[in-house]
């Protein structure tokens, strides 16, 4: 069997790896060809994490870049063509709901070949996010779903979609931290940045909705107001530290750092006092991890970590940063454990059912 596995951004990273040692190690006279599409390329944002997960060098680089949504989707479907059609693999396999993902999907599909989607069924029911038509299609194309919680069951049976096409695997995402765990929990990468582990607030915010008007800085105005009660640790996203050119940010407590590698990043989750963030993937490591989680968004696609996590939803709202504090002195009792099937097993789930 030959198995194409699409990855471009950082999170698609994390959320492979696992699969592609899976498969490589149940199949291993099958082909594993990797192809990265280039849409993540700064080091810190995609060499380390391939590094550090034991992502063998990828077997194509499609050097696709930044760009608008459809210079992006476009140049990656237009050289990953001739890559599906030199490979002929029996299936190609793409995670999340990156554009990436998007290209990869449609491209596979035109081309008659199976199309495997990682993380699939989850909606913010929220079409202004980039994300959202992004998983739609993959899961609309995609002949084998692996889900991750019991939302993406009632989200795909609301769009027609057939049971037979769903596998309820768990969450690959958990399986890269379950399997660097032990380096992250020596790593003391809070200490290394100069804040005292138990005390921060660890933040991360680069969508748009967020990151690309004005809400940015108030946002920044508000994280000033927040590091005088307790430090505020905020590795900044490209994206975002191109928005923030002209907003002057320094304040005592504040510590703007560049993108972290995967082991840092997951070492200073695993010792922060909260996150606030409006990624997807951090809402679930949080909750797996037992951290309180503040997302700074309307909505989240994850609700299981509302449900059976740490999250709490503060709205699309930087005023609503003034009440991490309070929120805080509010929980009691220890964290809930993490969702079922969140248990570092899920790639070989996924490789159970392909192989099958
Ligand atoms: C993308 C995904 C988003 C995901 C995020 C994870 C889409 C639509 N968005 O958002 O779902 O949560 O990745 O990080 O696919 N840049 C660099 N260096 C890089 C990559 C990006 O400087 O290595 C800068 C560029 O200025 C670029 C901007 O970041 O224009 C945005 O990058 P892009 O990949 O378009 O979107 P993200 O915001 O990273």
């Amino acid at each position: 069997m030959r198995i194409l596995y699409v990855v471009g951004t950082r999170p698609n990273f994390v959320k492979t790896a696992p699969v592609i040692g899976a498969l490589r190690e149940r199949h291993p006279e099958g082909r594993h060809v990797i192809v990265h599409t280039g849409q993540h390329y700064d080091r810190l944002m995609s060499e380390v994490f391939l590094e550090e997960l034991g992502v063998p060098a990828p077997d194509y680089m499609l050097e696709v870049g930044s760009g608008s949504h459809a210079a992006q989707t476009a140049r990656t479907m237009e050289r990953l063509e001739p890559v599906l059609a030199d490979e002929r693999p029996d299936l190609v396999m793409v995670p999340g709901d990156v554009n990436s993902t998007l290209a990869a999907a449609l491209t596979a599909v035109k081309m008659g070949i199976p199309v495997a989607h990682i993380e699939s069924g989850l909606r913010s029911f929220d079409m202004t996010m980039p994300e959202e038509a992004n998983r739609i299609v993959a899961d609309r194309f995609a002949e084998w779903l692996f889900l991750h919680s019991p939302e993406a069951v009632t989200n795909l049976r609301h769009e027609g979609i057939a049971d037979e096409r769903m596998h309820m695997v768990g969450n690959t995402m958990i399986d890269s931290l379950v399997a660097l765990e032990s380096r992250f929990r020596a790593a003391g990468s809070a200490a290394r940045l100069g804040v005292e582990p138990g005390t921060y607030v660890l933040v991360t915010l680069h969508r748009p909705a967020l990151v690309d008007g004005p809400l940015l800085g108030e946002t920044v105005a508000q994280l000033a107001a927040l590091a005088q009660e307790m430090p505020v640790l905020f590795p900044v996203h490209p994206r975002t530290r191109k928005m923030m050119e002209g907003v002057e940010p320094g304040a005592p407590g504040l510590h703007l750092v560049d993108p972290l590698g995967y082991v840092d990043f997951l070492s200073l989750i695993a010792e922060a006092r909260a996150v606030l963030t409006d990624s997807g993937g951090i809402q679930e490591e949080t909750t797996y991890l037992g951290i309180p989680c503040f997302t700074l968004r309307d909505n989240t696609e994850r609700p299981v970590t509302l449900t059976s996590g740490t999250n709490t939803l503060l709205g699309l709202d930087p005023g609503a940063i003034a009440r991490i504090p309070g929120l805080l002195g509010e929980r009691t009792g220890p964290p809930p454990p993490p969702p079922p099937l969140w248990d570092g097993q899920a790639a070989q789930r996924i490789a159970d059912a392909i192989l099958a």
